[in-house]
């Protein structure tokens, strides 16, 4: 005979975390004397977003991610490692393995070329971290993101890297721009209504893993970029994750690299926290 197995449809965490919302919101209903229609406007708003293919994740992202990622990365953060930083909504799963020598973006790619490299490096002891893997996407020098843009190729701003034998990696992209948020969904209306505008400053996103080590997500940004102090996700760009942008203009080193323009590097160092810390 066939029993039909008891299938248990909650567990402890999404009791707390949805009795815990539920008081939340019930007492902000009181507090701000929420009435009908403006319920009902919420409710619509809510509706347009799951209607729309990205809006849900950027909303949450916008408002809630740091917070998150803050809770998420506790440990890591305290174990010196670099700082974590939001995922965002805009990370794509399957991004290309390519091969080395690494590159971003298409032979005529718009913006400046720019080299970074690093190295990864074991958090506790400095040792370098040989085979880690870089999953790293960015928008292009017209400030979208590929999935985003109907000029450009699948991925063409995404791939996996592994670092050489001695922990290093480096890669030629171009400088991503500012990314501004679409202002005619939900989330953007919303910022406006607040005042606030829905810029991004210029950032790279890596998420880097090797075994041993707990994996981490981050962000790199760029000194001197007009919103880098005034990001629509508000503290995001961590001072330790901001490094510079250093021109090359000399005859010599544009010739050096095989390029017919000025060009830039940017430097960053990651700091990988071992799984038994
Ligand atoms: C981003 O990383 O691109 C991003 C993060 C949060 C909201 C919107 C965009
Ligand atoms: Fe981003």
């Amino acid at each position: 005979m066939v029993t039909e197995e008891k299938v248990t449809l909650t567990n402890e965490r999404v009791k707390v975390i949805f009795g815990d919302l539920l008081d939340s919101l019930r007492q902000l209903i009181i507090k701000d004397r929420i009435t009908e229609s403006e319920y009902r406007a919420l409710i619509e708003f809510v509706s347009e977003m799951g209607r729309l293919e990205y809006e849900v994740p950027l909303w949450f992202d916008v408002f809630l991610g740091v917070t998150v990622d803050n809770v998420t990365y506790d440990h890591y953060n305290q174990m010196a490692g670099t700082p974590s930083n939001i995922l965002g909504p805009f990370y794509l799963e399957g991004a290309p393995v390519r091969s080395p020598p690494y590159r971003l973006g298409r032979d005529n790619e718009p913006g400046d070329v720019l080299f970074v490299s690093g190295s990864v490096l074991d958090a506790k002891t400095g040792a370098p971290i040989p085979g880690a893997l870089l999953d790293i996407w960015q928008t292009s020098g017209n400030g979208l993101y590929d999935h985003l843009d109907p000029d450009q190729p699948d991925f063409n701003m995404r791939g996996k890297f592994l670092t050489d034998q001695e922990g290093r990696f480096e890669f030629r992209t171009v400088i991503p721009q500012p990314y501004e948020i679409p202002k005619d969904g939900p989330t953007g209306r919303l910022l406006a209504m607040l005042g606030h505008h829905a810029w991004r400053p210029k950032h790279i996103h890596f998420k880097i893993s090797r075994d041993s080590y707990l994996p981490l997500t981050t962000q790199v940004y760029f000194e001197g970029d007009p919103w880098l102090h005034d990001d629509l996700v508000e503290g995001a760009p961590k001072p330790e994750l901001v490094t510079r942008l250093e021109k090359h203009d000399s005859h010599k080193e544009i010739e050096s690299k095989g390029l017919d323009r000025p060009f830039f590097t940017a430097r960053f160092d990651f700091r990988l926290v071992p799984a038994t810390s």
